[in-house]
């Protein structure tokens, strides 16, 4: 009902404007004097932790997405190999699991039977398993070793928002806690990360007033037949969750890309007014890096793509080649999908919206999916 709703369009779009609390009740209480400390963590034993030399995130749908962000944090703070598999594909394909592995779901309803079955499966294997949830009492939680909640407050749309942004917070907060026990971060280095973390729900509160010009983008473009995303490193996930939203939304046939890979197929794709959005790693991180996305915006551009590109303020290389820029707040560059992938929500609900479409209940999904 509407009152449900508090007065919002639609439980997305309340959801949406939720997602500074959700980061900020994932973090209240995991930073205990400047670092930070998940005691759910500690249950497993210190020993266990440092002892662990593989890490292997399975998750389904956006939750997936949430994990390869946690993947670069994990393996960066951690110096452990992460990798992230879909839970279906892990379970059939014969994993190679040994007590040192840790297997962490993630999973917002705690119910999908694909990543149940695959935790199920990791631990009869002899694999830790740690759960990170948003339903306390579900499934998954009560079949793994241990779990870490995320407090993103109950999710009504069918696509996830605040859930995605808390698992990506609660990724961050392992990573970070792993850093510490494990000594691969030095004290300055954690304690600056974790200052940081705690600074993300009002940077977080400051990309929502992108909204209104994200909507009018959004109506703009509301006959358009395809939409690519490209992005790098943390941007890789936020560019395929930004289409996967757009998919599942608006029907649009969309399609996110590692910009890397432009060159090796998807440059094919490029002609002229195909809408491109663009997410621009910070050029305080690797300048390289950034550099080479920005060559791949002149690319796109000279092939006469239409682009949009989400880069943090100041950043003044990406001006001269963008149709369109959303602007996000500085943070470490590890952080920045959290800011990076406001917009592209906002954008995908707008744009159902304008072609008159259910943004909660969009056609043939389930907000949990519970059979194999
Ligand atoms: C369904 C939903 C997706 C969600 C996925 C995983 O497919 O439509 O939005 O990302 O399940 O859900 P979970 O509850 O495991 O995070």
């Amino acid at each position: 009902s509407a009152s449900e709703k508090g007065g919002w369009s639609s439980f997305m779009a309340k959801e949406i404007t939720e997602n500074p609390d959700a980061v900020a009740n994932t973090v209240r209480g995991r930073v205990v004097d400047g670092l930070v400390n998940v005691p759910e963590l500690s249950e497993l034993g210190d020993d266990v932790l440092r002892g662990i030399n593989r890490i292997i995130l399975i998750a389904c749908g956006t939750a997936s997405y949430a994990g390869m962000v946690g993947s670069y944090a994990i393996e960066a703070w951690a110096r452990i190999p992460v990798e992230v598999q879909l839970s279906h594909e892990f379970r059939y394909r014969d994993p190679v699991i040994t007590p040192e592995t840790l297997v962490v779901s993630i999973s917002q309803s705690g119910e999908t039977m694909d990543t149940l079955m695959a935790v199920k499966f990791a631990r009869e294997a002899g694999a830790r398993t740690l759960s990170i949830c948003n339903t306390q009492g579900s499934t998954i939680p009560r079949e793994s070793d241990a779990v870490v909640y995320t407090h993103a407050g109950p999710e009504v749309a069918v696509a996830s928002t605040k859930a995605f942004v808390a698992q990506i917070t609660a990724l961050y907060l392992v990573g970070l806690h792993l850093g510490r026990v494990r000594s691969t971060l030095a004290d300055a280095e954690l304690r600056r990360l974790a200052r940081e973390l705690q600074e993300l729900p009002a940077k977080v509160t400051e990309v929502l007033k992108t909204g209104p010009a994200v909507a009018q983008l959004a109506k703009w473009m509301s006959d358009s037949q395809a939409v690519l995303f490209l992005g790098r490193n943390v941007g890789y996930p936020i560019a395929l969750e930004g289409a996967l939203k757009l998919k599942e939304l608006a029907y649009i046939h969309a399609e996110g890309f590692a910009a890397g890979e432009l060159k090796h197929g998807p440059i094919a794709l490029i002609d002229h007014g195909q809408p491109v959005f663009v997410v621009v790693p910070s050029p305080r991180g690797s300048a390289l890096i950034h550099s080479k996305v920005v060559s791949n915006i002149q690319e796109i551009r000279a092939r006469g793509a239409r682009v949009i590109v989400i880069a943090e303020l100041g950043d003044a290389s990406v001006l001269p080649y963008a149709d369109e820029v959303i602007t996000i707040p500085l943070a470490d560059p590890m952080f920045e999908p959290i800011l990076a992938v406001i917009p592209l929500q906002i954008f995908a609900m707008e744009l159902a919206d304008a072609k008159g479409l259910d943004v909660d209940q969009p056609r043939n999904l389930a907000k949990s999916v519970t059979v194999e």
